[in-house]
C-alpha cells in the first residue's frame, strides 16, 4: 500500500491563516529518513493543538504533518538497528514541527530518533503515555535525583487534568507520594481522585500576589501552567523542596524573588522532553517498571483519525482531559467524502 492519509497543515488560505486538511500521500511524499514506520497511534499534545491553530510560530514551514509523538511498527529500515515489524516509539527531535510527524498513517524518520519499545509496553500504552507521560516521568526522574522521596511530604501538580498533569498524578501516587492536584476543572474531582490524588485545590490559591515566603507546604511540585502558579509554588515550598517547571499553559511569565532559592534551598528544575536518546531509554525503561502508570485506561481516550481536528480545537478551549490518542491504522476516513 503506497497511498495513505495524513493530516497536513497549510498556510495557503487567502487570509494567510493556518488550516489543516486530510490529504492522500504516497511514500515518496515523505521526508528523507532511514526508517519507515506504519503509525499505529499518535498522541495529541498541547503543542500539536497550538501548531494546528498556527499559534506561537511552532511550525515555520508548510505544508507540515503535525504530531510530536507516535508509536507503531517499522515497515522498512535502512538502519541496521531496526527490522521490519519492530515496535517503536518516536517523539521530539522536531517531528511534527520541523519534520513531518505522527498525524499520518506512515512516517519516515532518522534511525537516531527511533526508540524500540521497552519490554512490556504495547504501542497503545506507549502512545497513551506519549510525550506527556515521558515528560512527567522525566520530571520525577530529576526530582528524585535531587533527593525527593515520598516521606518528605506532599507533591503538588498543576494543570492536573491535562496530559502531563494526569500522568504525573498517576505515576506519583503509584510511587507512594501524597499528591495534591491543582485543577481549574471542578467537575473532574472524581477523575483526579481515581488517578490517586489525595487532595484537590483550585488555581485560585495562586491568583493573588503573596509574600516572598509563605507557609512551607510542598516537598515537590510539578508545574505545567507557569505564571502566578509557579510563583506561588516557589513561595510555598518546604526547605529543600524540588520544583519541576514543565509547561506554560497559563503563562510564560515568572514574577518571583530569589528568596525561596537562597533561604529555603528550593531547587527549580527545567524539564525539556526533547532529551538525548540515552536519557529517553533510561526514563522509558522506568515507565515500563518502577514508574509504570496504573491508570492508562482511565487517562487515555482513543479517537479515530477523522476526529483529530475537533479534538485539537477542544484541547485549546480547555475542554479535554487526560491523553487523547489517535488510532491511525484504522480504516481510512473516506477520501471520497473530501476529508
Ligand atoms: N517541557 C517539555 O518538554 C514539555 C513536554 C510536554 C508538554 N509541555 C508543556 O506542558 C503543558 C501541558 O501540556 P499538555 O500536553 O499536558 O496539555 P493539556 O493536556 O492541554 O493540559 C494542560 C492543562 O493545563 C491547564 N490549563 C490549560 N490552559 C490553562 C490556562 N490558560 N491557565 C491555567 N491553566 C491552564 C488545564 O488543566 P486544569 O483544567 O486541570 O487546570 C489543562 O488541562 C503545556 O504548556 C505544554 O507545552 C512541555
Amino acid at each position: 500500500m503506497n497511498r495513505f492519509l495524513a493530516y497536513r497543515l497549510h498556510d495557503d488560505s487567502p487570509d494567510g491563516r493556518v488550516a489543516g486538511r486530510f490529504t492522500e500521500l504516497r511514500f515518496d511524499n515523505l521526508p528523507p529518513g532511514d526508517v519507515l514506520i506504519r503509525v499505529a497511534y499518535s498522541g495529541i499534545n498541547y503543542k500539536d493543538a497550538l501548531a494546528a491553530a498556527g499559534r506561537n510560530a511552532i511550525v515555520r514551514q508548510y505544508p507540515r504533518t503535525g504530531g510530536i509523538d507516535l508509536s507503531g511498527h517499522v515497515a522498512a529500515s535502512d538502519d541496521p538497528r531496526f527490522r521490519e515489524g519492530d515496535a517503536v516509539v518516536v517523539h521530539g527531535f522536531g517531528i511534527g514541527v520541523d519534520h513531518d510527524g505522527g498525524h499520518a498513517q506512515y512516517a519516515r524518520v532518522r534511525g537516531d530518533w527511533v526508540m524500540r519499545l521497552p519490554e512490556g509496553l504495547s504501542p497503545l500504552e506507549a502512545s497513551t503515555i506519549g510525550v506527556a507521560g515521558y515528560t512527567a516521568a522525566l520530571a520525577l526522574h530529576w526530582m528524585e535525583h535531587n533527593a525527593m522521596s515520598p516521606e518528605q511530604g506532599p507533591v503538588v501538580v498543576s494543570g492536573a487534568t491535562g496530559g502531563v498533569g494526569s500522568m504525573a498524578v498517576d505515576i506519583l501516587s503509584a510511587r507512594g507520594y501524597m499528591v495534591h492536584a491543582m485543577s481549574g476543572k471542578s467537575a473532574e474531582h472524581a477523575y483526579l481522585r481515581s488517578l490517586g490524588a489525595g487532595e484537590i485545590l483550585s488555581p485560585e490559591v495562586a491568583s493573588q500576589p503573596g509574600k516572598a515566603l509563605e507557609k512551607a507546604q510542598w516537598a515537590g511540585a510539578i508545574d505545567t501552567v507557569g505564571g502566578p502558579v509557579l510563583a506561588w509554588m516557589m513561595r510555598t515550598m518546604q526547605p529543600n523542596g524540588v520544583i519541576a517547571s514543565v509547561g506554560n499553559a497559563g503563562s510564560p511569565q515568572l514574577d518571583t524573588t530569589v528568596l525561596p532559592l537562597i533561604l529555603r534551598g528550593v531547587r527549580l528544575l527545567g524539564i525539556n522532553a526533547n532529551s538525548p536518546m540515552a536519557l529517553r531509554e533510561a526514563v522509558w525503561a522506568k515507565l515500563a517498571a518502577d514508574y509504570r502508570p496504573r491508570r492508562l485506561a482511565t487517562i487515555g481516550q482513543v479517537i479515530d483519525f477523522d476526529a483529530l481536528p475537533d479534538a485539537m480545537d477542544r484541547m485549546l478551549s480547555r475542554a479535554t482531559r487526560g491523553r487523547l490518542v489517535v488510532r491511525m491504522d484504522n480504516e481510512s476516513p473516506d477520501l471520497e467524502r473530501g476529508l
